[in-house]
């Protein structure tokens, strides 16, 4: 709804990341546009270098995605957009509560896309999302897309969706909501206790944490090693259950390979991410104990 309010019209592109989940991309499909892709940098993030290469006149948006909860490099992103008119929609449905120079994911840019589905930093105990935007042109406009593009009652002035949130999960994100900062602040204990705990454990890649302009809000903590697979099933059998997010880069997903022709080899690190990055267990209620026994099981994993 974000791509409608932004006028994305039909073949419109839109330039997003190849890693991510396969909804960034999905809605731009949705809104009738088409995705075309970046490959990611050293923090996992939209490579920003590549976007200018991407512009062509049918050039219509940026979609970035803080992925893992990590900002993307925002200052870069609108100034490419700014040069070459295009809106940005911000991904933030790993980021909330993620900050970039002091300030928000979701309020960087046009729009900020947040998902509360269940296993998000916040839930509102089923699906649902929220837009965020300082413009009252595109709140109007999302207000009436949710609800069929009625108004006033029986009156409809574009083709809309039944996308209104529903009453009783908007009640429940209104409560989680108010423990949002202390959770985000648990998970970022988490990540400081595992990166003390895992700094010294050569064949792994830890996640790039904060610096002068980012503090990530760990929706997940992704570890990189070229042992994944294996230390994936070393884990398990110790009662440790890592994810891996994602096992394959968008444009590798069959529907891509069909729509579009996509080839393994275009997006190399996306590519040696989706072999090599794993999660570790992540969440508030996290223990100490919990991340002290997770990493001295990677260390043995590691010392056999
Ligand atoms: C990066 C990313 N984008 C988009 C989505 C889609 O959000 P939702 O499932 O709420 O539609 C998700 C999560 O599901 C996600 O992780």
């Amino acid at each position: 709804m974000a791509l409608l309010a932004a006028d994305l019209t039909i073949g419109g592109e839109v330039i997003t990341v190849a890693s991510s989940y396969i909804a960034t991309a999905n809605s731009i499909l949705h809104a009738n546009g088409t995705p075309l892709f970046c490959d990611i940098n050293d923090e996992y993030l939209i490579d920003v270098d590549q976007i200018s290469g991407k512009i062509t006149k049918r050039s219509r948006g940026i979609m970035p995605v803080h992925l893992y909860g990590h900002p993307a490099d925002m200052d870069e992103i609108n100034k490419t957009a700014e040069k070459n008119n295009l809106f940005v929609v911000e991904d933030c449905a790993q980021s909330h509560g993620a900050l970039y120079k002091g300030k928000m994911t979701g309020t960087l840019s046009d729009m900020g896309c947040f998902s509360f589905y269940s296993t998000k930093n916040m839930t509102v105990c089923g699906d649902g999302g929220m837009i965020t935007t300082n413009d009252k042109k595109n709140a109007e406009k999302i207000k009436l897309l949710r609800n069929h593009g009625q108004y006033p009652k029986d009156v409809h002035t574009l083709v809309g969706y039944t996308a209104r949130l529903n009453t009783v999960n908007a009640a429940i994100g209104r409560v989680q909501l108010k423990y949002l900062p202390k959770w985000i602040e648990a998970r970022r204990n988490a990540a400081k206790k595992y990166n003390e705990l895992l700094k010294d454990v050569g064949e792994i890649v830890l996640p790039p944490g904060d610096s002068k302009d980012k503090k990530p809000s760990y929706h997940l903590f992704e570890i990189k090693t070229k042992k994944r697979d294996k230390l994936l099933k070393f884990l398990k059998d110790n009662g440790i259950i890592c994810l891996i997010h994602y096992p394959t880069p968008i444009p590798y997903q069959p529907i891509y390979k069909r729509m579009f022709g996509y080839k393994e080899g275009g997006f190399p690190k996306s590519e040696e991410l989706s072999k090599q990055a794993m999660d570790l267990p992540m969440f508030p209620e996290l223990k100490d104990s919990e991340i002290k026994y997770i990493s001295e099981k990677i260390h043995e994993f590691f010392s056999r």
